[in-house]
């Protein structure tokens, strides 16, 4: 267990189905993250005023443009960024709430809101449209954990994003209920969650783990020159084939250098790969591995294979 959360935490997130955790990453990990995204993102600041096209009544709608700075790691930038995902205390996390020790991290995105890019307002929605094929299970360690982490001051000004925890939202609307978007279901749905809406604004370094059938909306930037830095991580039990996102083989043309050359064992298995001792490690692939990536320390694959380490 970590010293960044108590049992208790995971306990309320198991049965509110979302837990912010205020201060959870160090000044130092903060600063090291954010001087990441202005190297990716290139701004480190917004517009003096927001931008806002709400159609009238509405409280928000999704549009691409609320979409413009969000990318999948890796990036070219230091580990601080391409590894924040994985950080230890984030493992530690996602393996208590998921009661396993083996965690897959399924997504992995930065995200970068800038005041007047966007009008950044949604509707109360559940994540699982994109993150499953069928529904949420009843039982939170098999769907997921995702875990939006904040890397800038939040405030309501700053696109906080707002939810509404699961037994407040079960008097309104079970999930499947994110999936009519007809004008009149909607209409009933928005209202009823907005009245019972809490927001997670919060310091750079917090954290706010939610689960996939929990309702939730981005909130517009307005506060003058503003800037959001966040990255989403998500995590689901490895081998729940169930629950996806991203296929990071998909992504082979992004720098992944800076991950392996910079990651630990436990940290490269949350990307699916085997860890020291597994029977995928032979003299040859593991000079295969070092061909792809001549800076990976594969000394402690090694030494397991010359040891006769069994996998963990
Ligand atoms: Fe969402």
């Amino acid at each position: 267990m970590s010293e960044r959360f108590t049992p208790e935490d995971v306990e309320i997130w198991r049965r509110d189905g979302v837990r912010p955790l205020v201060g959870f990453f160090t000044p130092d990990e903060v600063a090291a993250v954010r001087a990441d995204f202005v190297t990716v993102f290139g701004r480190q600041a917004g517009a003096q005023a927001g931008l806002e096209k709400k159609l009238e009544g509405q409280l928000g709608r999704f549009n691409a443009a609320q979409f413009k700075d969000f990318d999948a790691i890796p990036f070219d930038c230091s580990p601080a960024l391409n590894l924040i995902g994985v950080h230890p205390d984030l493992i530690a996390f996602a393996r208590a709430a998921l009661k396993t020790d083996q965690v897959h991290l399924y997504q992995c995105q930065a995200w970068a809101k800038f005041t007047g890019d966007a009008d950044y307002d949604q509707p109360f929605h559940c994540d699982f449209g994109n993150h499953t094929l069928t529904v949420p299970s009843e039982a939170d360690h098999l769907n997921s954990v995702t875990i939006l982490c904040y890397f800038t001051d939040v405030s309501d000004a700053h696109g906080a994003m707002n939810y509404v925890t699961r037994p407040d939202s079960a008097r309104v609307a079970g999930p499947e209920g994110t999936l009519d978007f007809t004008p009149e279901h909607q209409a009933t749905l928005q209202d009823g969650l907005k009245a019972m809406a809490r927001s997670s604004a919060a310091p750079a370094g917090s954290i706010v783990p939610y689960g996939i059938d929990i309702y939730h909306r981005g909130t517009n930037m307005t506060a003058p020159g503003g800037v959001r830095y966040a990255v989403m991580v998500c995590f689901k039990a490895a081998g729940n084939d169930a629950v996806g996102y991203h296929a990071w083989p998909f992504h082979q043309t992004k720098p992944w250098r800076n991950i392996f050359d910079h990651a630990t064992p436990e940290q490269l298995a949350c990307f699916g790969v085997q860890p020291p001792g597994h029977p995928f490690w032979t003299e040859e692939t593991l000079r295969r591995a070092q061909v792809r990536y001549p800076g990976w320390d594969l000394s402690p694959y090694r030494a397991a294979l010359a040891g006769g380490t069994p996998a963990p």
